[in-house]
C-alpha cells in the first residue's frame, strides 16, 4: 500500500531489546512472547535439539506442542540438533493506508521475536524463526540465512504442525481436486479432514474462532494441511511434478504461518493480520489503481444464451459491446467487460490454451471502435485473457498483451486459467497451487503493475494479502462464484454457501463473485435444474456482505430495466473506510456495516440461510450529531428464495445513531440498506 506520509500515524517503539547467547541443545528451552493486549502468547520451545513451538490465549492452550522444520532433498534436514545461537525480541506499532479496501487506516501492532538456531555438529546450518503476536493472532515463518555451508537446495518436506489443542470443528474445502478451490465448505471436526486448503477457520469447544492461512506467498509452494488422528493438521507444501516442494536458495524466507484468533467469528473478518504480514506498497504512483463497479458480456455465455466462440450467439460484437457501453454510462458503471471478444474461442474453449491468442480480435468485433465510444462515453472496457493455463503460450505474449491493451486504454484485465492443472513453459502438468504458478501468478501482477494495469484473476492462487504490496492486484475468484448457479451440476449455490464464504475464504482477501442477478430463476434461459437459490434483496446485500473493489452487476442489462432495485447497485461503493460486522453465525448469518470511503453514507448487507431471521441492529456506529435517511431494500412478508424471490419491499425512513433496526429476512433472503446522510 501507498505510504503516504500526510495521512500515515507512525509509531515505531523498539521497546526492548534482548540478546542472548546459549549454547546447550540437550534440555529445554521455551522463550514466549505475548500480544499487545497480553492475551495471546506464542512460544518457541527448543527440546532436546528440535524446535516446536506452541500457542495460548488467556491462559488456555489453543495450539499444543507442535514440530517445525524442514527435510531437504539428499542432503538431510534443517529439524534437529539445534541450539540457540540469539534471541532478539521486538515491539512494533504502525497505522498505514491502504490504497483501496475494507478498511482505510490498518494498524500493525505487535510484539515479535527472532529466534536464530545452529546446528550444534556438521553440517552446522543456521536457520532463523520470526514470531510476531498481535491482538487478532499470532504468526510465524523461517529465514534461511546466507551461511557458509548450504547455498542452493530443495526442500522435500515443511515439517510445521498445527497441533490442535482439541478436536475443534473445521470448515474445509479438499486440495488435489479437479475444480482447484471451487468447492463446497464442509464441517466435520478435524480428527476427520484429509488434506485442506486455508484459510482454515475453526471453532474450539471454548467457543474461541481461529484460522489458519499464510501471508505473503512469494517464489514457495502453498501450503496446505493435512489431518491425522491426534487432530495435528500437518503442513503439506503443493509439489512440484518432481515431488520437490520448493526450490530455493539460502538468503530467503518462508511465507507467514497465521493463526488469527477472535471471540467472536466476525473479528475473523475485522483482522487484518494477513495484510500486515505483508510489504508495504511497491507502487508509488497509485492515481491508475481505481476500483469500480463493471457490467459485462458475460452471464450469457454462462447461461448459453450467448457463445464465446464465433457464430450466431457470438457476445462479443461490436454492436453488443456498444450496448453494454450505452448501459454502463446511463447507469455510472465504469467498466465493460468483454470476454470472447478475441479468436480461438470455438468449439471446446477450455482445451485451447496452446494457441489462444491475447492481441487478435475477433473479425466482428472492432476494438479500435469499441474502444473509441467506450472512452466517448466515459467507460472503460475491462480486458479478458482466458489462459487455459497453458503458460508458456501466455508469458510469450505477456508483454504485447499489456501493451496491446494499454494501446486501446483498457486498464484492467481479468485473467482465468481453466483447467485441472496448469501446463508448464515446458510443457508439465503443474498444479495451479505450487511454487510455480506462485511465481507465475506474481510474475503477472509485477508486469501489470509496470504497464499500470489492474488485475482480476479467475482460478487464481489463493490470496495472502499481496495486494497490499501490489495494489493493482485487486479481486480475484477463488471459490465457486455466481456461475455455478448457471450451469453447476448440483443446481448452483446452496442456500447457506454465502454464510460460511465471509469467514473462510474471504479472511484471504477480495472475491469476485459476481453478483446482482435478478432474474434469479432463469425464466429467459433453458436452464430448468439451476437458479439462484436467494432472493433479489439477498443478491443486494451481497454487494456489502462480500468484498470486491471490482464489484460486477451480473446480470444481462434487459433484466435491470424498471427495476427500483436496481437503484441500490447503482449507489453502493467499492471502496470503504470502515467495516464493522454486527452480527455474525458461521453457517447461518451475516450482518455487516460499512462506511464509503468517499461520502458520510453507511451501507448495510445481511444475509441467512434457509431460516427466516428478525436481526435487531443499533445503529450506533453512526455519527452521533447527524442525522441520515435509511433506504430500506428487505424481503417481503411472503417471499421465501424457493417459492417467491422476487418479492421486495423497498421504503425509506429517518435514522440516526439512537436507532434500532430490525431486519427481517425471509428463508434464504437477505436486507440491504443504504443510510444517507442529509444535509
Ligand atoms: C471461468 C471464469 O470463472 C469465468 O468467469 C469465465 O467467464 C470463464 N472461465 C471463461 O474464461
Amino acid at each position: 500500500m501507498r505510504v503516504t506520509p500526510n495521512k500515515m500515524r507512525l509509531l515505531v517503539f523498539v521497546i526492548g531489546i534482548i540478546i542472548s547467547s546459549c549454547q546447550s541443545n540437550s534440555s529445554n528451552e521455551a522463550i514466549k512472547i505475548f500480544s499487545p493486549d497480553g492475551l495471546n502468547r506464542i512460544t518457541f520451545i527448543l527440546r532436546d535439539g528440535t524446535p516446536y513451538y506452541s500457542v495460548s490465549r488467556n491462559g488456555d492452550t489453543l495450539i499444543a506442542v507442535s514440530k517445525l522444520g524442514f527435510i531437504l532433498k539428499n542432503s538431510g534436514s534443517l529439524s534437529h540438533d539445534f541450539v540457540i545461537d540469539k534471541v532478539k525480541k521486538n515491539s512494533f506499532d504502525e497505522s498505514w493506508t491502504q490504497v483501496w479496501g475494507e478498511e482505510k487506516e490498518i494498524r500493525n501492532h505487535y510484539n515479535e521475536m527472532q529466534i536464530k538456531l545452529k546446528q550444534a555438529s556438521s553440517p552446522n546450518w543456521k536457520l532463523n524463526l520470526i514470531f510476531r503476536a498481535f491482538d487478532d493472532g499470532v504468526a510465524f515463518r523461517y529465514e534461511f540465512p546466507q551461511q557458509p555451508n548450504l547455498n542452493e537446495f530443495e526442500i522435500v518436506d515443511e515439517l510445521t504442525e498445527f497441533s490442535l489443542a482439541d478436536d475443534y470443528d473445521l470448515w474445509w474445502i479438499p486440495v488435489y481436486r479437479y475444480h482447484r478451490y471451487e468447492y463446497l465448505f464442509q464441517k466435520t471436526p478435524a480428527s476427520e479432514i484429509d488434506t485442506v486448503h486455508t484459510p482454515l477457520t475453526m471453532q474450539t469447544k471454548k467457543g474461541l474462532y481461529l484460522s489458519i492461512h499464510e501471508a505473503n506467498l512469494t517464489d514457495y509452494a502453498s501450503m496446505t494441511l493435512t489431518g491425522s488422528k491426534d487432530k495435528t493438521l500437518l503442513c503439506d507444501l503443493v509439489p512440484w511434478p518432481d515431488g520437490v516442494k520448493v526450490k530455493t536458495a539460502t538468503r530467503s524466507r518462508t511465507p507467514w504461518r497465521t493463526i488469527q484468533i477472535s471471540e467472536t467469528a466476525g473479528g475473523l473478518i475485522t483482522s487484518h493480520l494477513i495484510l500486515n504480514l505483508n510489504e508495504p506498497n511497491k507502487i508509488s504512483n497509485t492515481s491508475w489503481i481505481q476500483p469500480m463497479k463493471y457490467v459485462g458480456i458475460w452471464w450469457g455465455m454462462h447461461l448459453g444464451t450467448y457463445t464465446w466462440g464465433s457464430g450466431p450467439k457470438h457476445g462479443a460484437t461490436t454492436q453488443n459491446a456498444k450496448r453494454y457501453i450505452d448501459f454502463a454510462a446511463e447507469h455510472g458503471f465504469r467498466g465493460v467487460l468483454i470476454e470472447g471478444w478475441n479468436i480461438d474461442w470455438d468449439v471446446t474453449w477450455w482445451e485451447n490454451g496452446a494457441i489462444f491468442r491475447f492481441t487478435e480480435p475477433h473479425p466482428d468485433y472492432d476494438i479500435e471502435e469499441v474502444t473509441r465510444y467506450a472512452q466517448s462515453r466515459g467507460v472503460e472496457i475491462i480486458g479478458h485473457h482466458e489462459t487455459g493455463a497453458h503458460i508458456g503460450n501466455y508469458e510469450h505474449q505477456l508483454e504485447d498483451a499489456f501493451k496491446y491493451a494499454k494501446k486501446h486504454g483498457i486498464n484492467a484485465i481479468k485473467t482465468g486459467y481453466v483447467g485441472q492443472n496448469a501446463v508448464s513453459a515446458t510443457g508439465e502438468n503443474v498444479w495451479h497451487h505450487g511454487q510455480y504458478m506462485v511465481r507465475h501468478y506474481r510474475k503477472v501482477v509485477e508486469l501489470a503493475a509496470k504497464y499500470q494495469i489492474m488485475l482480476d484473476v479467475h482460478e487464481p492462487i489463493k490470496d495472502t494479502g499481496i495486494r497490499r504490496t501490489w495494489p493493482n492486484m485487486m479481486t480475484r475468484e477463488g471459490a465457486r462464484g455466481q456461475e455455478y448457479n448457471a450451469w453447476a451440476e448440483d443446481g448452483g449455490n446452496p442456500v447457506d454457501y454465502l454464510t460460511i464464504i465471509p469467514f473462510t475464504r474471504m479472511l484471504a482477501g477480495p472475491f469476485d463473485y459476481t453478483p446482482g442477478i435478478f432474474d434469479l430463476e432463469f425464466k429467459q434461459a433453458n436452464r430448468p435444474n439451476n437458479r439462484v437459490r436467494g432472493t433479489l434483496a439477498k443478491e443486494l446485500a451481497i454487494y456489502v456482505v462480500i468484498y470486491s473493489p471490482l464489484h460486477m452487476a451480473a446480470d444481462l442489462p434487459e433484466n435491470y430495466a424498471q427495476q427500483p432495485a436496481f437503484t441500490f447497485i447503482e449507489d453502493v461503493p467499492v471502496d470503504w473506510e470502515y467495516t464493522r460486522v454486527l452480527k455474525a453465525q458461521i453457517g447461518d448469518y451475516i450482518t455487516i456495516a460499512r462506511k464509503d470511503r468517499n461520502s458520510s453514507d453507511w451501507y448495510i448487507g445481511s444475509i441467512t440461510d434457509e431460516i427466516s431471521r428478525q436481526l435487531d441492529v443499533p445503529l450506533t456506529f453512526l455519527d452521533a450529531n447527524t442525522k441520515y435517511i435509511a433506504e430500506i431494500y428487505a424481503d417481503a412478508p411472503d417471499t421465501h428464495w424457493e417459492t417467491n424471490p422476487l418479492a421486495i419491499e423497498i421504503k425509506k425512513m429517518p435514522v440516526d445513531s439512537k436507532t434500532v433496526l430490525t431486519l427481517e429476512m425471509a428463508p434464504g433472503g437477505g436486507q440491504a440498506i443504504r443510510i444517507r446522510a442529509v444535509d
